[in-house]
């Protein structure tokens, strides 16, 4: 008889370990990102990209409590979005989505999203000017960016941000910054 299981994604050694730190901090109770949620302040009905969103620590629970809310998870890790898909389905949630980001330009279309949540991700992103022009591309003219840039040094972030020309810093708490599109913000 032919096997007809759908094998699942190969996870990278690298997800492994992400994978391993998050079993870790959920054990500990440091895996629930209520204070990150509450910076980010996503909005009932908004359009939500959870970029490099690993196996969906903040994307479920947002298109849980969120109501309305449109959930994208982007990951360049197939295994990633598998996880994704897979909490969705055990919660019964039908507003969450996943891309695999293969290469720029994402397949979301322009200026649909409200805000594009970065945490934990950009340093391990290699074409960090890509990614920020595609970002800038999906968020409407009133988007928001909502960056945590885990263990990159804050000062080159700004600067790969700036040099982008394409947000500035609405707010900031601490290594968590709140961008707005260039033309929305004040210089
Ligand atoms: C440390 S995890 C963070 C996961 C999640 N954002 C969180 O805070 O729980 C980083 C994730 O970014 C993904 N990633 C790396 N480069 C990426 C890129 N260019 N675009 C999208 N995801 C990327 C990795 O596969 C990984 O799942």
């Amino acid at each position: 008889m032919r096997d007809l299981t759908v094998p699942k994604p190969t996870a990278s050694r690298l997800y492994r370990a992400m994978l391993l730190q998050y079993r870790v901090q959920e054990r500990l109770h440091l895996g629930v990102p209520g204070r990150q949620l509450e910076r980010a302040a996503p909005q009932p009905g908004e359009t939500i990209v959870d970029w490099g969103c690993g196996p969906g620590r903040v994307t479920i629970p947002i298109a849980k409590h969120v109501p309305g809310s449109k959930l994208v998870a982007v990951d360049v890790e197939k295994a990633a979005l598998q996880a994704v898909r897979e909490k969705a389905a055990r919660e019964g949630l039908d507003n969450v989505y996943t891309v695999l980001l293969q290469s720029h330009p994402v397949a979301i279309p322009t200026g649909s999203v409200d805000l594009v949540l970065l945490l934990d991700t950009f340093h391990s992103v290699k074409d960090k000017a890509g990614l920020l022009s595609d970002i800038g591309r999906v968020l409407k003219s009133t988007g928001r960016l909502f960056m945590d840039p885990g263990h990159m040094d804050q000062a080159k972030v700004l600067d790969h941000v700036y040099d982008s020309g394409l947000f500035c810093l609405a707010d900031a708490w601490g290594r968590e910054m709140l961008f707005v599109k260039e033309e929305e913000g004040t210089v």
